[in-house]
């Protein structure tokens, strides 16, 4: 190992603190919009009346209800009516996704190309809510906000690259040149890793808390102290993304399995190979679901 590595990583830490000073707010619209879901006074038309300031936002919304990717069998033409069928776990993603891709767009760069990481953030969602639709009781965990919660998983990674660009692509690089996990190549080159960046991330954008939770442990699920499940839902979905070859580049070295996740998923093999062989056939929704919302 080279010797500048991990030596100076508490001056970077803090120097990458200080620069987290100045991240942008989690867009208005996302925080209001969350508002709105956890107030029990609020209806869809609530929300629909605050999606509808954004003319983008709305457009892309109405397209997303009609398309494969939710499978909703009659025409929606209103973001309320989206709301509804939807429910708002399910608008919270679409809201939330829409607005980072904005905050940060797709810039492709040969070690870390943006457009693979939301691929990648993309089907782990999408794996997530097949994990949670055919093995969990829906009413105790909702897929959609496993959805949700897959969005995020990886978001410490685009803040490393916006605020530590150069670092980062070291680390990227050191991660293929070395054949192992970009996780383990963060916490050997800078000290720490996307998780533990999530947490100051997590916790200046007052993320909630399911959210949060899968930003911070979502490799170490064990290490949770709520949501457990939802966790090891995102870590497992998170291993089924990079075995699928949706890594962040061809070759990504998947990140260790936590020994205890199939038994808290209570998943078997076969169970494995049926969400296995569910992701296959609905990968190009996960396409779809990209390109209406970039
Ligand atoms: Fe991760
Ligand atoms: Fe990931």
């Amino acid at each position: 190992m080279n010797s500048n590595m991990v030596s100076g990583s508490s001056e970077r830490y803090r120097q990458l603190v200080d620069n987290i000073d100045n991240l942008p707010p989690f867009p208005a619209i996302v925080n209001r919009l969350i508002e709105v879901i956890n107030s029990p006074e609020s209806s869809a038309d609530d929300a629909a009346k605050l999606l509808e300031k954004d003319p983008a936002l709305t457009s892309k919304i109405i397209r997303l209800a009609n398309s494969a990717f939710y499978g909703i069998p009659r025409s929606i033409s209103s973001v309320s009516t989206a709301v509804v069928i939807l429910g708002f776990n399910a608008v919270r993603s679409i809201v939330l996704s829409v607005s980072l891709m904005k905050m940060f767009p797709v810039i492709k760069n040969r070690a870390f190309d943006r457009d693979r990481f939301w691929k990648h953030s993309i089907v782990t969602a999408l794996a997530s809510r097949i994990i949670v639709r055919h093995f969990f009781n829906v009413r105790i965990m909702d897929p959609e906000s496993a959805f949700c919660a897959g969005i995020l998983h990886d978001i410490g990674k685009l803040i490393f690259c916006e605020y530590m660009s150069r670092e980062y692509l070291e680390v990227c690089e050191y991660a293929r040149e070395n054949k192992i996990a970009l996780l383990d190549a963060e916490k050997r080159v800078l000290g720490f890793s996307h998780a533990e960046l999530g947490k100051i991330l997590a916790e200046k954008w007052a993320l909630p808390s399911d959210l949060g939770h899968a930003i911070i442990y979502h490799h170490n699920p064990g290490d949770a102290h709520e949501l457990v499940d939802l966790v090891t839902t995102v870590h497992i979905a998170d291993l089924f993304a990079h075995e699928s070859g949706n890594g962040l580049w061809e070759e990504e070295v998947s990140p260790g399995e936590w020994e205890q996740a199939r038994t808290v998923l209570k998943l078997s093999e076969a169970d494995y190979r049926k969400v296995n062989e569910t992701l296959a056939q609905n990968m190009e929704k996960s396409s779809e679901f990209f390109s209406i919302i970039k």
